[in-house]
């Protein structure tokens, strides 16, 4: 897929969240992307925080003009699952930051996700991090939505590693399974960025530093809203550092060559106790069913963490 001469035109479906709010970050410092608006999901905390997250890291960002929806403030079926002890209760760890000018926008987020990408078919990339259940409700309300889409880039799944929600999901999946059942099913250009190769995708105290050089209240955002993560990191994972799950999959909208994909079959476990939110990847075509996504299965980790500092810092030095 060709990028075009002027910027991509994205919208931002999120549960920020402390990587969703680097992700944001990322989208306002690179020039190839248009953020267009944040559609706002339940997921990493309450949906009320995560709209206040959205707001105020645009506004952090010099962005306060750019819409926030608040979304879905629950799953389809499932009952509520955050991960406070992941992203803090806030939802952007130790880190405060001064409140958004701005407020949310009237409009529901799903009916922002269908009026954005029905006014410009094939024009616009959605990127989802957080629980898909924006994206579900405006797919059931808009059935011409998937195929309107130039792409539908999703961070989330464990398929060859275990899970970070359960022994076997990953978040965003095991947070809305249902939801992720019928985007994975709909007919969309979905690239899925996974846990397995986001895992590895790692910033450290080192980096931090670097960007802490420069001083500001965007690097002391990144500092402290990172320093959170990074002891969940180290006490619940084993590692140094913290995962840049949503900053990499927003990547592939701009530099898909960071990425090695492969067409696979996805859908998505519902119904076992130990199992439901896995990821079912037919690597071996065991089925008859046809391959519905692009799984993302080699990513240059390195060179994307060099390309988010980079362009961290760049926004740093225009604030
Ligand atoms: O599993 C990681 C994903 O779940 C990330 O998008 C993180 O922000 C949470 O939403
Ligand atoms: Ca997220």
């Amino acid at each position: 897929m060709s990028l075009p001469s002027r910027p991509l035109r994205v919208l931002l479906d999120t549960d920020p969240g402390i990587d969703d709010a680097l992700a944001i970050l990322l989208a306002l410092a690179s020039p190839e992307i248009d953020l267009a608006a944040l559609a706002v999901v339940h997921g990493n905390c309450a949906l009320s925080e995560a709209v206040r997250n959205g707001l105020d890291v645009l506004a952090l960002g010099g962005a306060a003009h750019i819409p926030v929806a608040a979304g879905c403030d629950r799953p389809l079926l499932r009952p509520r699952f955050h991960a406070p002890e992941v992203h803090g209760v806030s939802g952007l760890g130790y880190a405060a930051l001064p409140p958004s000018p701005a407020a949310a926008v009237a409009e529901h987020a799903v009916d922002l996700l269908i009026r954005e990408v029905m006014a410009a078919p094939g024009e616009v990339t959605l990127v989802a991090v957080g629980p898909l259940t924006n994206v579900a409700l405006a797919m059931r309300k808009e059935p011409r939505l998937a195929g309107s889409l130039r792409e539908l880039i999703y961070m989330g799944g464990a398929f060859r590693i275990e899970g970070n929600a359960s022994p076997l999901a990953e978040f965003n999946v095991y947070a809305d399974p249902h939801a992720a059942q019928i985007v994975f099913t709909s007919g969309a250009p979905i690239t899925i960025m996974p846990w397995d190769i986001t895992r590895g995708v790692r910033i450290t105290d080192v980096h931090i530093g670097r960007l802490l050089e420069r001083g500001g209240p965007i690097a002391h955002f990144v500092a402290e809203s990172t320093r959170y993560y990074m002891e969940m990191h180290r006490v619940r994972l084993g590692f140094a550092g913290c995962s840049l799950n949503d900053p990499a999959a927003l990547a592939l909208a701009y530099v898909p060559e960071l990425a090695v994909t492969r067409p696979v079959n996805v859908e998505v476990e519902l119904s076992g106790e130990l199992s439901v939110g896995k990821t079912v990847a037919d690597f071996l075509g065991k089925t008859d069913r046809a391959p519905n996504v692009r799984l993302v299965e080699q990513f240059d980790g390195e060179g994307f963490v060099e390309h988010f500092l980079t362009r961290i810092e760049a926004l740093i030095d225009r604030a």
